[in-house]
């Protein structure tokens, strides 16, 4: 149907450019926001007498019916509709006539729909903010709960030191902080208004363009006309941020997975959070973290995808910049899932509290606590990573820990060794006396300052 521009037309679009061409299929997502939109525009062309009141009253009531009937279902997308902002404005002439063709009056579909993704992405971004305050408060709580449960830490995936849970989990707490502040910071710079910027040159109506700005929550009307209508930025940084999120929830899905093994049994996954096999029915499968991994690349695609969309565009609309829609919905759809599933496994996850502990004295991973000890008894820190190196030989040999050696088989490696060694590198001292500022040792004042900050 081309209602809108078949003007300049002779003949009917051939259908599969219609199909090749439409957006309605996807971009109907966006009815709330384009209509609110209108309802804003409408308001101002009123305000500035450009369209009468009683047509501005006709054409609100007109938009807030059809916002009603599409709530309630009654009202169906139209497919012969190319997209969404046809669809409105078409279904607004056939309820209220001759008023509702006055809507588009000095705006495009160009800075139509760069204001209706931008509210969009802006409600998406209030969203994900919320969600991730979520998952935040549950990691939280586990770290309260979890300032003494033991486990070692790892480099190169191998046992490096001793650690509590709080501050293993702390670390990921700092990462969707971050996350966090990444999507206020694009909310604030996406705060402009492209409302009235025309099809790119703006208008010779008296519009009111900080006005409308204000109506719908912007701070203030974009200042370039051209950049307001080919601006995808905000929508790449925010593809950015999601990219990121999804990388944090992905390292920590694969920690699960790894504690998850039979190997580890650190963890054990909630029943309604795991699925199990067709054939081999010992099997508990950890499907929500290897999906939640999975799905990262479909985020990064879609980053991806929109940056080289954009990456050869001369100013200013140019159809390719449709293209931006379905990556971005398929990334905030997903990036939501993601938070709120990963949210509910991590709190309905069980640790083995012992298991871990036992593990986390296994390894040697109080050697550097033991080499320590040799330092704070006056031998060079070099020295002191040899002879403990030796010892760690020796306990490879018996297939022992360090704990398990004899005071008179320490001292024949370094005579400097005597009976409070054994507390020293005890797993509670190396993981509780480790105090310097985001250790273990420090966690409480960690959680202090994460209850302050989420
Ligand atoms: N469906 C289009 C899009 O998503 C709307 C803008 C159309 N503008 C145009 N000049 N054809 O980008």
């Amino acid at each position: 149907m081309a209602d809108l521009w078949g003007g300049r037309f002779t003949k009917q679009t051939d259908d599969a450019v219609f199909a090749f061409n439409e957006s309605l299929s996807f971009d109907k997502r966006l009815y709330a926001v384009d209509i609110k939109g209108s309802i804003c525009h409408a308001t101002m062309l009123g305000k500035q007498g450009i369209i009468s009141t009683d047509e501005m009253n006709s054409i609100v009531e007109g938009l807030k019916g059809i916002l009603n009937d599409i709530n309630e279902g009654k009202l169906e997308f139209d497919p012969k509709c190319e997209d969404i902002h046809s669809f409105v404005e078409s279904n607004l002439i056939k309820r209220i006539g001759d008023a509702g063709k006055k809507l588009h009056t000095g705006r495009s579909r160009n800075d139509q729909v760069a204001l209706d993704m931008k509210i969009y992405t802006r409600e998406e971004l209030d969203a994900a903010e919320e969600l991730l305050t979520s998952l935040l408060k549950v990691l939280l709580k586990k770290m309260e709960e979890n300032t003494e449960t033991y486990m070692p830490a790892f480099t190169h995936l191998q046992k490096a030191q001793p650690t509590n849970l709080a501050h293993y989990i702390g670390a990921y707490v700092e990462m969707f902080l971050r996350d966090r502040d990444r999507i206020k910071d694009i909310k604030k710079r996406l705060n402009l208004c492209p409302l009235g910027a025309g099809a790119l040159c703006g208008t010779t109506y008296p519009l009111d363009r900080d006005y409308v700005a204000g109506l719908l929550e912007f701070e203030t009307a974009t200042f370039n006309s051209m950049d307001s209508v080919s601006d995808r930025d905000y929508l790449i940084e925010t593809l950015s941020a999601y990219s990121m999120i999804m990388m944090h929830l992905s390292r920590f899905s694969e920690e699960l997975i790894i504690w998850n093994s039979n190997e580890y049994k650190f963890v054990e996954m909630d029943d309604a959070f795991s699925t199990g096999s067709s054939i081999m029915p010992q099997k508990k499968n950890p499907d929500i973290a290897e999906l939640v991994r999975g799905k990262t690349g479909r985020v990064y695609g879609s980053l991806m995808s929109l940056l080289t969309t954009m990456k050869g565009l001369p100013l200013a609309y140019n159809k390719d910049m449709q293209e931006d829609k379905e990556v971005a919905f398929d990334a905030f759809d997903t990036v939501k899932d993601c938070l709120r599933l990963f949210a509910g496994m991590f709190d309905t996850i069980t640790f083995n509290k012992e298991i871990m502990a036992k593990s986390a004295m296994k390894g040697f991973t109080n050697a550097t606590d033991a080499a320590d000890y040799l330092v704070k008894k006056g031998i060079p820190f070099r020295d002191a990573h040899s002879y403990i190196g030796r010892l760690v030989l020796l306990c490879i040999q018996k297939d022992c820990s360090i704990e398990d050696l004899s005071l008179n088989e320490l001292k024949e490696i370094c005579d400097k060794f005597d009976e409070e060694v054994y507390d020293a590198i005890s797993l509670k001292t190396c993981v509780e006396r480790r105090l310097t500022k985001g250790a273990p040792g420090a966690v409480k004042e960690s959680i202090d300052r994460y209850k302050k900050l989420i």
